[in-house]
């Protein structure tokens, strides 16, 4: 595993779509090894694969709770109840804005084997879904921050 250079929100990469994955080989594996080690040495939640200038559908999130892999996700569920907090992200260092988000949402998926999966996510798992599956359409978090938060006053997660 290796850290990889996380890119800045003015990079080009981060606007672009990325594609699905259609092969579950070694190199997707070290690619997923990839961005949960940058994520950890960053000290983040969350990390696409766009953000390390790769434009496939990959994602990581870590909580706390582990890292959860997330090749090719789609959100099939959001509740109606939305929660506005805090949120950041790893290319856009030190700042935070005040996103909406889905309460729950559930995440289809596959692991890095190609097995299909279902995530169903409340709180900081599912903003933290929304944002990461956000990166692969080539949204921001500061696209949908109802306002942006002065650094003195609080900060977030970033991802
Ligand atoms: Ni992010």
């Amino acid at each position: 595993m290796a850290i990889r250079k996380i890119l800045l929100e003015t990079d080009p990469a981060l606007r672009k779509k990325s594609r699905p994955v259609d092969k579950f080989d070694e190199r997707l594996h070290q690619l997923l090894g990839d961005l949960a080690e940058t994520m950890h040495h960053a000290n983040g939640v969350g990390l696409a694969a766009p953000q390390v200038g790769i434009l496939r559908r990959v994602c990581v999130i870590d909580i706390g709770e582990g890292v959860i892999e997330l090749v090719n996700p789609e959100i099939v569920y959001e509740s109606a109840e939305q929660i506005e907090e805090s949120e950041g992200c790893l290319s856009s260092p030190g700042e935070y804005g005040i996103v909406p988000r889905p309460r729950k949402v559930v995440v289809k998926y596959a692991d890095r084997n190609g097995e299909a999966k279902e995530l169903e996510a409340e709180n900081l798992l599912a903003r933290a879904c929304c944002h990461e599956i956000d990166h692969l359409s080539g949204r921001l978090f500061k696209d949908l921050a109802i306002r942006m938060i002065d650094p003195d006053e609080d900060d977030g997660e970033e991802e």
